[in-house]
Parts: C-alpha cells; sequence; structure tokens
C-alpha cells in the first residue's frame, strides 16, 4: 500500500518525501509544478537512494487524479498541494480558491469513490488571524484575515462537514507555524520564485549576495525589541510531524486540529542575530514600516501534537539558520539547472560534490 503525496515536490512536500521514504514507506508523488522543479524530486532520490512513482499531473484535472488511484494502491493521503503567498492570493483570489478548494474537493471525491480515507492536510497557522491568546491553542477561534487563510479556513470546515457526513474518515488537520530550514544535507530547501516574500529565504539571499540589505517590517510593535514574533520549526520536524499524524490517522477515526510548533517565539531581530551567528554572515538590515496585515506576536501551544501525536519539533534556531545557510550556499540558485553543470564533466545532476562539498558524488557524505 502506498501514501498518496499531493504537492510532494514542494517544499515541505520534498522534505515529508525524504522523512517518508527513509521510514521505508511507499509513496507516490503528484505535483503539477506549478511552483517546484523536476529537479527537486531527482535529489529526493538521490538523498534516499529510493525510487518512486510521480505523475505530473494537477488537481484540477479530476481524470488524472482518478488515473493516479486506478494504477496504484492507494491507503492514504498527504496534501500539501495548494497555492500558498498571503500577498497574491489578495491579488489573484479567485485563483486561490479555485486551487486550493476545487482541488482539495476533486481529490476527496476521488479519494471517496476509491474508499480511501485518511487524510493529513496542510493547514496553517494563518487560520487564526489575529490573536491576543498567545501561545495559541487549537481552541482559539479561527478567524483568517486573508483570501489564502481563508481558503485553509474553509476547507477545514468543508472537511468536518464531510466527517460529519461519513464518520469513517480520519482527518487530521495540520496548522503549521512558521516552517524555515532545509535538509541537513544542502540538497534540498525552499526555492522561492522571485523576490522571496518571507523572512528566512529573505535573510539567505541578503547573505549570499543577491539582495543587497533586509526591511525589517516595524519596529514599533509591543514586543520586546519592537520586531514581530513568530514560532519557526525546522521543516525536518514539521516533516516527521506528518510521519506521526499518519500513524495518527492510520489508527483512528474522526478530524483533529494539530499545532506544529515549537511553542518558542523569536522576534525578527533575534533571527537575524542567530543568522549571523550561525554563518558568520552579515546581514544589513533596515528597519521599515509594518506590513500590512502582520501580527505582532504568533506563537504555538504544541501540546496537543506531544499528547495525542507523540511528536515534538526537535531542531533549535541555530540548526533552523545552519540548514537554511548551506541550503543556500551551495545552491544560490535554487534548483536551476545551470548550477549543476558539472565541472568535473559528469553529466547535469549526477555530480553534486560541488554545491554539498561535504557529500560524495552519489549524495552520501563522505
Ligand atoms: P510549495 O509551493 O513549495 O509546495 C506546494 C506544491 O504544490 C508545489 O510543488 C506546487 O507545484 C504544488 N501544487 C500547487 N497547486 C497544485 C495543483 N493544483 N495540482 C498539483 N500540484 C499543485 O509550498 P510549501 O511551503 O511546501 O507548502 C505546502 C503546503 O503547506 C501548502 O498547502 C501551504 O499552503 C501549506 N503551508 C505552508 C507554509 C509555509 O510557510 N511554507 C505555512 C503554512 C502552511
Ligand atoms: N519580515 C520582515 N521582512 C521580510 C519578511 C518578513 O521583517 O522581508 C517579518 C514579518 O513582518 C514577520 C516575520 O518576519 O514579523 C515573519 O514573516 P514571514 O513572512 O516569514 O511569515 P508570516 O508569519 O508572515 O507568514 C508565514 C507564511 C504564511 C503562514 C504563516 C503562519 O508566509 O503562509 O506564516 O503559518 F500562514
Amino acid at each position: 500500500m502506498a501514501i498518496l503525496v499531493t504537492g510532494g515536490a514542494g517544499y515541505i512536500g520534498t522534505h515529508a518525501c525524504v522523512e517518508l521514504l527513509n521510514s521505508s514507506q511507499e509513496i507516490v508523488v503528484v505535483d503539477n509544478f506549478s511552483n517546484s522543479k523536476q529537479e527537486a524530486l531527482n535529489r529526493v532520490r538521490l538523498l534516499t537512494g529510493k525510487d518512486f512513482r510521480f505523475y505530473p499531473a494537477d488537481l484540477l484535472d479530476r481524470k488524472s487524479l482518478t488515473s493516479v488511484f486506478s494504477e496504484n494502491e492507494i491507503d492514504s493521503v498527504v496534501h500539501f498541494a495548494g497555492l500558498k503567498a498571503v500577498g497574491e492570493s489578495a491579488v489573484v483570489p479567485l485563483r486561490y480558491y479555485d486551487n486550493n478548494l476545487t482541488g482539495t474537493i476533486n481529490l476527496c471525491e476521488v479519494m471517496r469513490e476509491f474508499g480511501v480515507k485518511k487524510l493529513v492536510f496542510s493547514s496553517s497557522a494563518t487560520v487564526y488571524g489575529h490573536t491576543n491568546n498567545v501561545p495559541i491553542t487549537e481552541e482559539v477561534p479561527l478567524r483568517a484575515n486573508n483570501p489564502y487563510g481563508r481558503t485553509k479556513q474553509m476547507i477545514e470546515e468543508m472537511l468536518v462537514d464531510l466527517y460529519e457526513s461519513d464518520p469513517t474518515w480520519s482527518i487530521a488537520l495540520l496548522r503549521y507555524f512558521n516552517p524555515i530550514g532545509a535538509h541537513e544535507s544542502g540538497l534540498i530547501g525552499e526555492d522561492p520564485n522571485g523576490i522571496p516574500n518571507n523572512l528566512m529565504p529573505y535573510i539567505a539571499q541578503v547573505a549570499v549576495g543577491k539582495i543587497r540589505q533586509l526591511h525589517i517590517f516595524g519596529g514599533d510593535y509591543p514586543t520586546k525589541d519592537g520586531t514581530g514574533i513568530r514560532d519557526y520549526i525546522h521543516v525536518t520536524d514539521l516533516a516527521n510531524g506528518h510521519l506521526k499524524a499518519l500513524n495518527y490517522v492510520r489508527d483512528s477515526t474522526g478530524i483533529q486540529p494539530f499545532n506544529l510548533g515549537t511553542g518558542r517565539g523569536y522576534s525578527v531581530l533575534e533571527v537575524v542575530e542567530a543568522f549571523e551567528n550561525a554563518t558568520k554572515k552579515h546581514i544589513p538590515y533596515r528597519i521599515v514600516d509594518r506590513r500590512p496585515g502582520d501580527a505582532a506576536v504568533c506563537y504555538a501551544n504544541p501540546e496537543k501534537a506531544l499528547n495525542e501525536l507523540n511528536w515534538v519539533a526537535e531542531r533549535n534556531l541555530e540548526q533552523m539558520c545552519r540548514d537554511t545557510w548551506h541550503w543556500q550556499q551551495w545552491n544560490p540558485n535554487g534548483y536551476e539547472k545551470k548550477q549543476l553543470i558539472s565541472a568535473s564533466g559528469l553529466p547535469y545532476a549526477t555530480d553534486y560534490t560541488h554545491i554539498a562539498p561535504h557529500l560524495n558524488q552519489k549524495g552520501h557524505k563522505h
């Protein structure tokens, strides 16, 4: 039996695929590459030494999705596929509602048709909107305040209705806080298109010299140093949360939300300092106006995930910064092919020694 991973070529999806393959699970991956590249999946294969079936399918195309289910023995689904940029979602809201909601409806319809009722869904702490109830528990009422966040909130509500109509479903709604970092090998990581919207990829591009300085959005929040506070979580810890959630949905029926965060908040200035300490790179910055829509403080109470999933985040901010830097340093242009033309003349995508000097040509540690 296999686990279907939708959006498996993306930032969090690739890290989850690595952890799933390393724990000997069989996976099938679907992605339309709307925000990712084939090379990311090559790297997953390289890192794990394992192969898997991949379908370059769009969740909006129900016929292709049906083929995926009829050609494979799927017993559960981890659903990452979705559009995720808050700012863009305000510019093209219908595209976000169509992709995220219709994509999920198609997926659930096909799952139902094939009797597959175990689902782990990528939700987001953005569903809480602005709240003063920190640390945030799962009981805080949902009040998303942007179109992207509302797609996540609506999908959560839709999945509750689906479960209530058929209690043989088992669904985990994973509300991620701020995923950052990269695989410790430096071979996979976050590869944003254009100028990054999020703090850590932005800092990493300043460090590598692609951007001159960081703009810190707001220095007058009611926090210890005036900058915004978030709960940053290492993407590998987050990926491992999906393995625990899969065990949970396999063993039960029901629908439950879980916060996946560390429970600890860091300010923007603390992140900059941690990055500088971990990498010995100077990050010039300038404090500018607040970014509209940003909350002052947001961090999780992750106790429910500990008690019910037996999951806890293990990696600290220093590791998050160091792993981000290795990924950025060795892949200054992300998964762009031109970075991988091998100096030693080996074919593209077989020689990784120049992007990850601590690995041999097969991608393993010396
Ligand atoms: P990502 O953009 O890197 O990955 C999403 C993947 O889904 C991409 O590879 C994209 O090509 C694919 N995709 C999108 N629409 C698709 C469709 N219709 N059919 C097939 N494939 C499609 O994003 P990520 O950071 O890996 O996020 C994964 C999930 O987690 C998303 O649902 C996102 O909303 C959610 N999330 C992310 C964050 C974050 O900060 N990264 C925080 C909270 C929640
Ligand atoms: N920030 C800056 N400068 C930047 C980028 C960000 O100062 O160039 C600040 C923000 O103001 C905020 C903090 O850094 O205080 C973190 O900002 P991010 O954009 O990295 O993350 P957000 O908390 O705004 O949002 C992220 C994801 C959302 C998700 C949310 C909760 O982008 O999709 O976490 O999970 F919903």
